[in-house]
């Protein structure tokens, strides 16, 4: 009688750490997701691409703030009626890599006079001017040469 008792003494304890154990293991399986700070990061940005790279959207943020405000000077201007800032051709080239192709002052210069450019016999200017067919861009002197980079920025981004 004195055996049975403790065996079944014995059970119960097992009985009840086992119990214990699966409870332990649930909540820590519930509790587990991976995933979970990195979507905290996606969706500050709105930015799905960010999320094996934690680190990157800070410098995201700032970068697409200034190519905000270059592609609103873009459109404000009238240049998308023209242009894309991709690849594709509209009434002018599609702009794709501009800052690749010329140099800052070049297109500083070019968006303020393309004529005067074109005058002056800057070869670049004068074979595009021919290849699309002597249209002539509208001149932007007004247009200040920080709002011109904002736009160059913009474009770089895209
Ligand atoms: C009425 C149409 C029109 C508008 C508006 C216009 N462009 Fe253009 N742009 C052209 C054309 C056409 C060319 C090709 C050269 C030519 O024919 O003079 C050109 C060429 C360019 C080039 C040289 C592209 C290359 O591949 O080398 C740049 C840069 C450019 N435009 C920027 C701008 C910006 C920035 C604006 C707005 C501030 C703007 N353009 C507004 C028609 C336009």
């Amino acid at each position: 009688m004195q055996h049975i008792r403790q065996l079944q003494l014995a059970l119960s304890i097992l009985l009840v750490a086992l119990l214990l154990l699966i409870i332990c293991g649930a909540v820590l399986i519930l509790n587990y997701n991976p995933g979970a700070g990195a979507q905290v990061a996606t969706n500050a940005t709105g930015n799905a691409d960010q999320t094996s790279n934690p680190a990157a959207p800070v410098t995201q943020v700032a970068m697409s703030a200034e190519a905000k405000q270059g592609e609103t000077i873009f459109n404000n201007n009238g240049c998308n009626a023209c242009h894309s800032a991709g690849a594709d051709v509209l009434v002018g080239p599609g702009l794709k890599g501009i800052t690749q192709r010329r140099d800052e002052k070049w297109l500083v210069d070019w968006i303020h006079n393309s004529q005067k450019l074109i005058a002056s016999g800057d070869k670049y200017a004068v074979d595009l001017y021919n290849k699309y067919n002597k249209t002539p861009m509208p001149s932007y002197e007004s247009l200040p040469a920080e709002e011109i980079k904002l736009i160059l920025t913009y474009i770089d981004g895209k």
